[in-house]
């Protein structure tokens, strides 16, 4: 295959896009872009330097922070200015504040400039809010995964539950079902299928299931591309 490939995957909490791109990526000897630990590094950064609450100084961080990532055997490790991130960016503050610091517009055209970068040396698959719609909006595949909220929460509630944090059933699924709601009605980037994005429901399907269904549908798309 010539053609630098680029594959975009988006959806709601829970819908295992990470490890649907993940696996992939792997299958496919891509690049897998993980674009929400961007946002997450300029949050761990800006809560470091206590500035979580300065517009300003966050979009002077984001200008400044020269943010890059490396992916080896499916884990992304992400750095800032050659200092590695990694270990601190998925700790409950971080989680707490990521979703105000990624609703700034100049903090996402910073991060958009270089997940384009990023698509234009080929061979990704990238994941995130907004990557069929803003940031890849002519990849070359689009899949936007979807599963019920029910089965959604079970995945949360399962990762949870092996981290030894106590916290319900009930309290996922109620958490999921608000974050869904933020997510589809914030006015920056909200979440939404693009047009010509392919749909898949991978409810009741393992992770291995998942990625052979998706495999299958990348290969005809890209048996087409290459006729
Ligand atoms: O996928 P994640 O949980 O690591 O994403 C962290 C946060 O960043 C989450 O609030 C969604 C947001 N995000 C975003 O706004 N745009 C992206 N392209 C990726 C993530």
């Amino acid at each position: 295959m010539s053609k630098k490939i680029i594959i975009a995957i988006d959806g709601p909490a829970g819908s295992g896009k990470s490890t649907a791109a993940k696996n992939l990526a792997k299958k496919l000897g891509f690049t897998y872009l993980d674009t929400g630990a961007m946002y997450r590094a300029i949050t761990f950064l800006a809560l470091r330097s206590g500035v979580s609450d300065d517009k300003e100084k966050i979009i002077e961080i984001a200008k400044s922070s020269n943010i890059s990532l490396k992916t080896e055997n499916g884990i992304t490790r992400v750095f800032s200015n050659d200092e590695e991130l990694t270990d601190f960016i998925r700790t409950p503050e971080v989680n707490s504040k990521v979703s105000e610091v990624s609703a700034i517009p100049d903090v996402r055209s910073e991060m958009v400039k270089i997940q384009k970068k990023i698509g234009d040396e080929g061979n990704v698959v990238a994941e995130g809010r907004d990557v069929t719609t803003v940031v890849y909006p002519n990849a070359d595949i689009k899949i936007f995964l979807t599963a019920s909220l029910e089965e959604r929460a079970r995945r949360r509630f399962k990762e949870f539950q092996s981290s030894n944090q106590s916290i319900t059933f009930e309290e996922v699924k109620a958490n999921l079902e608000k974050r869904d709601r933020i997510d589809s009605g914030r006015e920056v980037s909200p979440l939404r299928k693009a047009d010509d994005a392919i749909e898949f429901d991978n409810t009741g399907l393992t992770p291995e299931e998942d990625l052979e269904h998706l495999y299958k549908i990348i290969l005809e798309v890209l048996r087409n591309i290459d006729k």
